[in-house]
């Protein structure tokens, strides 16, 4: 219960690293607002949190907006508490060959994953500056450092996610306020199914770059996110931590298994 009387919106909260992050926030005693534009989902996972005991509520949210990013914040608010953690999970990937990505991919992708960032961090960041205590956590992506040709505009996005951390925890870090980004490899969800697992040859030249030699669980980036949130972490700021089954150390590949 390392999170109890401590309140915390989760965006991209309905499904994937989101949700298993609102789970997890929640088991450990967070009133968790789940944040999502997929609210009929956001809904049904937040119900689902409360009919077990936990405190949770969801909101319609489009983090490329401003406003909306407020109006999660202060559902947290309203229902008695400071903002304690926010987690700015909320992205998506497009696949396109660099010399066909047009001005609308880089503004949509740039708006959802790096702006969403940026308003949710700048948000909670003033509020928890007020009260001098706040943990704020950004999504971060392998592909912050390593490329993948055909995902331009994400990874510039997950880049930019990495300096916005770091430049956010030099800059607060007086005021109490610490921001972390945590960095997965390969998660199994329905955005990485579609963006990368997409056949048996896609999983294996995944696989072969894993050394743990498995795909992540959302469990685990859950985990980490829990960790960095809580008191655990009141020393680390500043930091992306990669969450990659050992990928990031490899050189060339590993051997893949038949099954
Ligand atoms: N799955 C992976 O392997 C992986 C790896 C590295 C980074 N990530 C990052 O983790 C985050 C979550 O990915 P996931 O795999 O869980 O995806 P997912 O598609 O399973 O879930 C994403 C959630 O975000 C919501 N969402 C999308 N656009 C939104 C917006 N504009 N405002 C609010 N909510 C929005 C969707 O409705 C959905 O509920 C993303 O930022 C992604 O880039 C995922």
């Amino acid at each position: 219960m390392k999170h109890r009387g401590k309140s915390a919106v989760v965006t991209g909260a309905a499904n994937g690293i989101g949700l298993a992050c609102a789970v997890r926030l929640a088991n450990e005693g967070a009133s968790v607002i789940l944040a999502d534009v997929d609210v009929e989902k956001a809904e049904q996972e937040a119900q689902s949190l409360v009919e077990q005991g936990f405190k949770a509520a969801a909101i319609r949210c489009d983090v490329s907006s401003r406003a909306d990013i407020v109006a999660a914040i202060e559902l947290a608010e309203s229902h008695g508490d400071d903002l304690h953690i926010m987690v700015n999970n909320a992205g998506y990937s497009l696949k396109k060959d660099v010399l066909e990505v047009d001005d609308e991919d880089m503004h949509r992708l740039f708006n959802v994953n790096l702006m969403g960032a940026f308003y949710g961090t700048q948000e909670a960041a003033r509020r928890m500056v007020k009260q001098g205590a706040g943990s704020i956590v950004n999504m971060s992506s392998m592909q912050a450092a390593l490329v993948i040709p055909d995902q331009l505009p994400y990874g510039v996005t997950k880049a930019g996610i990495n300096q916005l951390t770091r430049v956010n925890a030099v800059a607060l870090a007086p005021k109490g306020v610490r921001v972390n980004a945590v960095g997965p490899g390969t998660i199994l969800t329905a955005a990485s199914q579609r963006s990368v697992l997409q056949n048996d040859a896609a999983r294996r030249s995944v696989l072969s770059r894993i050394p743990m030699a498995r795909l992540g669980r959302t469990e685990e980036v859950a985990g980490v996110i829990s960790f960095l949130a809580s008191d655990d972490a009141s020393y680390v700021t500043g930091q992306v931590i990669y969450i990659d089954g050992g990928r990031n150390c490899l050189n060339l590949t590993v051997p893949v298994s038949e099954d």
